[in-house]
């Protein structure tokens, strides 16, 4: 393994383990990176300043507003010149700050503004790490693609046993090396993903929708384009953010999102509907806003347009895949779907679950295809779903890209 050329941030925050971060350092300076250390101010109460700068040979950065240096103007040029940025050890703190996004001292502010990856070995005392307050951070962090490693079982700092010991160096330093290397194995391939739910108007102020977070679809977007994919992301109302370096069409109808849909159809080579489209829309949505407390309003619903049918009946080469949103027989209502929709997959998602399908971080599905097969996944966080999602798109002979205007 070489980081020969590499620019990494190593911050270190206040815990026990932040010594461990000296040994990481030496580890990253003898594999050839150029390492900029940032110590937290709790951190320094561990480890000095003086270890670090003798290790790396750089400086180290401790206070934004150091009138020695121009620190606050440097921490811009800092992010957008590393190649990655580990926190080791991280503290229930500072996975809390860059969850919420605040940026109060110079590494928060760097995680704000780097685009590099991002490597979180968090380290703390027994029960933390359970905690639900830890644990709905670490999924906000997973979701938006910050790797966040387990920590290791064993016997801590405290003399308490339980899972909070930072991971072993060699675990942090092979996570580092995914992380810049990256898989580019859909590089040439042109995505094209619907994501969200769609609002079908009842009258000015009222809609038909569900539940629909948009996580998954962005997820797979995210994924995408890490590994190399062009992506247009098609997307109904969510409070997302679009990842990125992806085309994003907001949309709002299910007519809406079809039209989008079908106009890029013929750029694309891998179709994905991650999105929950409303099934019914308002037959005639109202001009003026209904007048509540009506007893016993009727409304007619017409079907909306069944958007992954059409596709599969207009593409060419493409390769189609579905989600099917179940609540029971999941797997037999969705190879019935499969078949029916005449798509290539179909990624099987039990809706009555909680903690998995519409709104939650994870998911957890069953890959069914139209050659027989089925690949029963476990629950994960919607990224890592994503990425199985690529996989077995790719394993299944997704068509090779041939160059096509958008
Ligand atoms: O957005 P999240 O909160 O992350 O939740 C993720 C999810 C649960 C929405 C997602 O994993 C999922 O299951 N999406 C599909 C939901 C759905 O609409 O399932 P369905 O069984 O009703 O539809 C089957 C397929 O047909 C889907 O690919 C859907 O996009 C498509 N469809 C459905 C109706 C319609 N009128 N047009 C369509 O194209």
């Amino acid at each position: 393994m070489t980081l020969a050329g590499k620019e990494i941030i190593l911050g270190v925050t206040g815990s026990i383990a932040a010594y461990k971060a000296v040994y990481l350092l030496r580890e990253l300076v003898r594999l050839g990176a150029g390492v900029n250390v940032v110590l937290t101010e709790h951190a320094q109460k561990f480890v000095g300043p003086l270890t670090f700068r003798t290790l790396s040979g750089r400086p180290v950065l401790t206070d934004l507003f150091d009138p020695q240096t121009d620190a606050a103007v440097e921490h811009v040029e800092l992010a957008n010149r590393c190649h990655a940025l580990i926190v080791a050890p991280a503290t229930a703190n500072l996975l809390a700050k860059a969850a919420h996004g605040i940026a109060d001292d110079f590494l928060t502010t760097l995680l704000l503004a780097t685009r590099a990856p991002v490597l979180i070995a968090p380290a703390m005392d027994a029960g933390m790490w359970d905690h639900p307050a830890v644990v709905a951070n670490v999924a906000t962090l997973r979701a938006r693609g910050v790797t966040v490693l387990e920590p290791d079982a064993g016997e801590l700092a405290s003399r308490l046993a339980g899972k909070g010991r930072l991971p072993e160096i060699d675990a942090i330093l092979e996570t580092l090396q995914r992380l810049l290397s990256p898989l580019r194995d859909l590089a040439g391939q042109r995505l094209l993903i619907t994501a969200g739910p769609t609002r079908e108007p009842i009258d000015p102020v009222r809609y038909l929708s569900n539940r629909s977070s948009g996580k998954m679809g962005y997820a797979l977007a995210l994924a995408g384009l890490r590994r190399g994919a062009e992506v247009v992301l098609v997307s109904g109302p969510t409070s997302q953010s679009p990842p990125a370096g992806a085309v994003f069409v907001p949309v709002e109808t299910a007519e809406e999102m079809r039209e989008a849909v079908l106009q890029h159809l013929a750029w694309a080579t891998i179709v994905i509907k991650a999105a929950a489209v409303a099934d019914y829309r308002a037959r005639e949505a109202n001009a003026a806003k209904i007048k509540s407390k009506q007893d016993g309003l009727t409304l007619e619903l017409a079907a909306t347009p069944d958007i992954l049918k059409e596709v599969a009946a207009r593409k060419g080469d493409q390769f189609v895949v579905g989600f099917a949103a179940e609540t029971h027989e999941v797997k037999r209502h969705a190879r019935e779907k499969l078949e029916a929709k005449r798509i290539d997959l179909i990624v099987a998602n039990d809706v009555s679950q909680k903690g998995i399908g519409f709104e939650a971080d994870d998911n957890q599905v069953t890959l069914l295809d139209r050659w027989g097969g089925a690949i029963e996944l476990p629950r994960m966080p919607k990224l890592d779903v994503a990425n199985a999602v690529l996989d077995r798109i790719l394993a299944l002979g997704a068509a090779k890209p041939a160059k096509v205007p958008r």
